[in-house]
């Protein structure tokens, strides 16, 4: 008897080990417990050592292939002389972080998921709890410039949200997945528990790229819990019929434009996409090795998917958001693309058809993102959307790169009680009836 509970015991302790985070101080347990960001020091001094020792390509003169020798020789410059990450792992532990693990029944399985998160409450007993989700090349820190403004509105007619921004398994501080299948369908049903687990049994979504794609996951699968969203990057592909009226010059000039956008992405800027989501672990070997050439593979995205007139990325951004996936190794990461596919949201070089969203949507678009001026007739073609705000200025990772303007769609959104479904949070502290 003896020893059969030793093994038992052994084996609690082996499980528990497991769910650790390379070169970061990181503990797991069932119920949330305050998180702050250490990384290992020895971790911070070799990748600065790899990326003072980088060797560049020899540039060839040409149309834009991809970050310029400017752009590496100026993030190599700052990592080696000014970058201090002990200031911006301060600057991250301003948030207030959390880990846990929640145990979410999938089919018929329920296995353990070990979840990073950041979660602000606020102040206010009528406010609502709104389930952030961020995207790819982005992290948690794409909520640093709206929580402040969510948890702490003006005034008492202006909403209040109780924040929750998780990190999807294998990007910031949550750990990678062991083993293939954990895709968009499978973080909506993490993330739903999450929410359960804090007390949230109702609340709202707001998400980009792939929380964008997350959502309309988690608001078909739990309708009882998710009472309406606000996506920023609802995408629906054009179908045979479509391309044949714009071929015969019969779309409307939001179809015209649409189409244009979403070809341009896909013919011009997808390379990345198609590499991670068939063999990631070609490309993981490079970037993994080289800190430098991960933040060039990411920042070649970042800067054509965002508004020139207003976001410009610094080194110090670019290093910090590239930290974000290198810190625990950037494969798993790249690898979720691969995920995505599987569960059927992209198809090929195209985008595939996700489940039909129930619950009320509203939509938000950005000129610089991938896909613009999505008609509001092709959005309901993916649910029950009944709100489409198209903007005249900004890109992808609007959260980060347009705080106000996303800040306005959400409160109104939100704040618009009867047809969005919020007027269930009625009784205080984001609990509802
Ligand atoms: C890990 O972090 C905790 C507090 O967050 C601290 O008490 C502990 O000393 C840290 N361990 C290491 C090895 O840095
Ligand atoms: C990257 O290069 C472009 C074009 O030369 C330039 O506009 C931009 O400021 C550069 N960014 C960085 C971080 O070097
Ligand atoms: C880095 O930042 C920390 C915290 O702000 C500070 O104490 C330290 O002196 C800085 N290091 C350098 C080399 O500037
Ligand atoms: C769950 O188990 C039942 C009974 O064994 C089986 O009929 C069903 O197909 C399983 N469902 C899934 C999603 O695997
Ligand atoms: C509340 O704040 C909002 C946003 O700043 C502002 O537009 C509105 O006029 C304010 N309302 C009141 C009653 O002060």
């Amino acid at each position: 008897m003896i020893s059969f509970h030793i093994i038992i015991l052994f084996n609690m302790v082996w499980t528990l080990d497991a769910f650790s985070i390379p070169n970061v101080n990181a503990t797991f347990s069932k119920t949330p417990k305050p998180f702050e960001l250490r990384v290992n020091q020895d971790f911070i001094d070799d990748t600065r050592q790899r990326v003072f020792s980088a060797r560049s390509p020899i540039f060839i003169q040409t149309t834009y292939e991809g970050p310029t020798m400017e752009n590496f020789t100026n993030v190599r410059e700052h990592w080696v002389h000014e970058y201090n990450w002990t200031m911006v792992e301060e600057s991250i532990n301003e948030r207030r972080q959390f880990t846990t693990i929640v145990e979410p029944t999938i089919g018929n399985n329920t296995s353990p998921i070990p979840l990073h998160f950041v979660h602000h409450r606020s102040p206010r007993e009528d406010a609502i709890p709104l389930l952030f989700i961020h995207g790819w090349p982005g992290s948690f820190l794409e909520v640093s410039n709206i929580i402040d403004d969510l948890t702490h509105p003006p005034n008492k007619s202006v909403p209040a949200f109780h924040v929750v921004a998780p990190s999807i398994p294998g990007f910031g501080f949550s750990p990678a997945p062991q083993r293939p299948g954990f895709g968009p369908a499978h973080a909506s049903h993490a993330f739903n528990e999450l929410m359960q687990q804090l007390g949230y049994v109702r609340y709202v979504i707001q998400g980009g790229d792939f929380g964008g794609v997350i959502l309309r996951f988690q608001a078909h699968f739990f309708p009882n819990n998710v009472v309406s969203a606000l996506s920023n990057f609802w995408v629906i592909q054009p179908d045979q019929s479509d391309i044949r009226r714009l071929a015969e010059g019969l779309a409307t000039p939001d179809e015209t434009a649409y189409i244009a956008t979403l070809e341009t992405y896909i013919n011009q800027a997808s390379g990345y996409r198609i590499l991670q989501e068939t063999q990631p672990l070609t490309a993981a070997y490079a970037v993994s090795d080289s800190p430098l050439g991960f933040a060039m593979w990411i920042y070649g995205l970042m800067a054509e998917v965002v508004d020139p007139a207003i976001k410009v990325w610094t080194p110090e951004e670019i290093i910090t958001w590239s930290m974000m996936y290198y810190i625990q190794g950037p494969y798993a990461g790249m690898r979720f693309y691969r995920e995505v596919a599987n569960d059927g949201a992209l198809d090929g070089l195209d985008f595939g058809t996700l489940p039909l969203v129930e619950i009320p949507v509203a939509i938000s678009q950005f000129p610089h993102d991938i896909a613009y001026r999505l008609p509001l007739d092709w959005a309901r073609r993916g649910g029950n959307v009944v709100r489409r705000n198209v903007h005249d200025h900004g890109g992808h990772f609007a959260a980060y790169e347009v705080p106000n303007l996303l800040l306005w769609d959400i409160r109104e959104w939100f704040g618009d009680r009867e047809i969005s479904g919020t007027k269930v949070f009625v009784d205080g502290f984001g609990k509802s009836h």
